[in-house]
């Protein structure tokens, strides 16, 4: 059974020709054109975790391409009273074509995966984010024109979404400079997949970090589950926000953001507003990125109970 967990359970093949799909599909939708390539397919999205971007776009992916999506919040199901993930993999997997899952703890979706007879998409983990960095792709290739050889300066948390993207800096082909406090680096097994394929090197200096960055990306001091140690992150974070006085060392970079942003913490609100944020696009790519997953996952060989 072919899950999407991590990043890493693409091949770069596989990730391009997702982007592929996905330029196609925003393509058609533009001309007013929506092809039911999931016609009667069901898909079962779990949240543990409150939603806006992740839910919308999965929802409406899959309505405009013939199926249907279930939202199913972890408490309203008998997981919430106890009922093991083991049993609830195998019996959402009698019901529908896919599941996504947002949780906590990245063991939870494992869990789920390793019990499910259908694919099983990560919609967010305390480790990874990889649907988020799809649509992250197909914005930067869209804005720039290409992804091998684009520098990205991540400034902030090494959390889940940066994460994916250094997963996905070593298989496409994209250099990131990761500017963090302290404490706050990356998962060390990702950060030695990013560094072995020489694309990815740490700094405490966010201006160091955006020095010719082409993208330059952050996200919030405090990811969701981490609520107890805002605080502390908000003092340890003092000198990493993404603002014009930084946005003027590198001229053109683009800045991308994943959304929900903390205005005044990880990113000031003229920055967000301006000219060089693609964060709405960013944003409405999450449409076209999921519906290219949900057929990549849900279609051809990797149909399993169709
Ligand atoms: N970026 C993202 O995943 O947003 P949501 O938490 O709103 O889904
Ligand atoms: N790092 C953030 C991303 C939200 C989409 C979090 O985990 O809360």
């Amino acid at each position: 059974m072919k899950h999407l967990l991590s990043i890493s359970d693409l091949s770069t093949k596989e990730i391009i020709s997702i982007l592929e799909l996905a330029e196609k599909l925003k393509d058609e939708r533009e001309k007013g054109i929506l092809k039911e390539y999931l016609k009667n397919k069901n898909l079962a999205m779990i949240f543990e975790l409150p939603s806006t971007r992740t839910r919308i776009s999965f929802e409406i992916a899959m309505l405009e391409l013939g199926g249907h999506a279930l939202y199913l919040n972890w408490n309203d199901l008998q997981l919430g009273r106890g009922e093991p993930i083991k049993d609830t993999a195998r019996v959402i997997s009698r019901y529908v074509n896919a599941v996504m899952i947002r949780a906590r703890k990245h063991s939870t979706i494992e869990e789920f995966a390793k019990y499910s007879s259908v694919p099983v998409i990560n919609g967010l983990s305390d480790l990874e984010h990889p649907c988020q960095i799809i649509a992250d792709l197909l914005t930067i290739k869209e804005k720039k024109g290409k992804l091998s050889e684009i520098k990205i300066a991540w400034i902030g948390d090494g959390n889940n979404v940066c994460n994916s993207l250094i997963l996905a800096s070593a298989k496409l082909g994209m250099k990131m400079e990761i500017a963090c406090p302290a404490g706050y680096e990356p998962n060390e097994n990702i950060l030695k997949i990013g560094m072995n394929a020489g694309k990815v090197k740490l700094t405490r200096n966010p201006k160091e970090a955006v020095l010719n960055a082409d993208v330059i990306y952050t996200d919030v001091w405090t990811s969701m589950g981490q609520e107890r140690e805002r605080d502390k992150r908000l003092r340890d974070f003092q000198g990493y926000q993404v603002n014009m006085e930084l946005l003027s060392i590198a001229k053109d970079a683009i800045v991308m953001h994943c959304m929900p942003a903390h205005r005044g913490e990880e990113i000031t609100d003229e920055v967000m507003e301006s000219d060089r944020s693609v964060v709405f696009d960013q944003a409405e790519n999450r449409l076209h990125a999921q519906k290219a997953i949900l057929i990549h996952f849900l279609s051809g060989k990797y149909i399993s109970n169709s």
